[in-house]
């Protein structure tokens, strides 16, 4: 019998499940609790396994309960070394002492097992290591690879500057590390749902000119951040309904879009600007409001109305910042 070992941020389960009871009729539930889930699968379940729903954010072979290290050794195979502990639910108090207490103990009975650092590379096999205050570990391996976090517990973590108005800065950063997006000085991106303007302030500071286009405020200091070139934020004052395409540069690198849009609506209103850039257009960051079943159930028809915009790699995560949103990557 083999399992499927996937975690997932607090409170998004029933939508992981609901992808994987659809999709993937071989996966049986098996084991929920908030932040991890596994599934019984009719074939055996390899450390390559497929990502069963864009909610996972760790997705291994599972090897089972452990109450100590030396069980969490004998379950894991020798090659998995890079170590990966982090917890369930990482809100939980205690959860942080957790970890540490798991590191210290798996260390100490067979130190030279795991490589230093926690960063996995390419192809490399992880031990993930999933805590929680007062229960058994669950184990599980996974090869590290594209669409995959190489931090522990699929984090990816970044700095956000006190200034930075909202955590809108650490949404679009963290969209940069998971696809690793070539975002340069001296490139143009627009972004429809700017304000207040963390992603913004994000790009600024990376020397990337960024056209806002939204009818609600730009945070002031925002618009008066210089970056690296000259780079400045301009304002729209409009919707992405309202905003006429001349209004737009003609030239854009990067296509952002954060609003409060169906996603069926947003993807109309961005088919009519889209075209203008498409020869110069690296790559499109997209929130895509999951607010309801019906729009979770949609992502296939969301998916192929981004491929049609002109996009061939067409990516869909769920970042540490999204809420009840997935965050769609498309590059040419
Ligand atoms: C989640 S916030 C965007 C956060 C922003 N990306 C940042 O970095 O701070 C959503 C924004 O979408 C804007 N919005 C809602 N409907 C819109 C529309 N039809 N066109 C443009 N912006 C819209 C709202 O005014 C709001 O500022």
């Amino acid at each position: 019998m083999s399992f499927v070992l996937v975690t997932c941020q607090p409170g998004v389960e029933a939508a992981l499940k609901d992808d994987v009871a659809r999709d993937r009729p071989g996966l049986r539930l098996a084991f929920s609790r908030p932040g991890v889930v596994t599934f019984k699968s009719d074939d055996e379940v390899s450390a390559e396994v497929e990502r069963p729903s864009p909610w996972a954010r760790v997705w291994a072979r599972s090897l089972g309960r452990a109450v100590d290290a030396e069980a969490a050794l004998a379950a894991l195979p020798a090659d998995a070394r890079r170590l990966h502990v982090f917890a369930r639910d990482p809100e939980t108090a205690g959860a942080a002492d957790a970890i540490a207490a798991a590191v210290a103990a798996l260390r100490a009975v067979d130190d030279a097992r795991f490589a230093p650092g926690v960063v996995a590379e390419a192809g490399e096999l992880c031990a993930d290591v999933v805590v929680a205050p007062g229960e058994p570990w669950l184990v599980g391996v996974h090869r590290h690879g594209r669409g995959r976090s190489p931090h522990p517990g699929g984090a990816l973590p970044v700095e956000v500057p006190p200034d930075a108005p909202s955590r809108a800065y650490a949404k679009l950063e963290e969209a940069i590390a998971w696809a690793g997006l070539a975002v340069a000085a001296g490139q143009v991106a627009v972004e429809i749902g700017s304000a207040p303007g963390g992603a913004a302030h994000a790009l600024v500071r990376r020397g990337v000119e960024v056209w806002g286009v939204d009818p609600g405020q730009m945070d002031p200091a925002v618009l008066a951040l210089v970056g690296p070139g000259g780079a400045r934020v301009h304002h729209l004052a409009e919707t992405l309904a309202s905003v006429r395409w001349e209004a737009l540069p003609r030239a854009v690198d990067w296509l952002l879009a954060d609003v409060n849009l169906a996603p069926p609506v947003l993807l109309h209103g961005l088919a009519r600007l889209v075209p203008a850039w498409r020869r110069r257009l690296r790559g499109a960051v997209l929130t895509l409001k999951m607010n309801d079943v019906a729009m979770r159930r949609g992502v296939p028809t969301w998916l192929a109305r981004v491929a049609a915009l002109g996009f061939t790699d067409v990516q869909l995560t769920h970042l540490p910042s999204n809420r009840q949103e997935l965050c769609v990557i498309a590059r040419p």
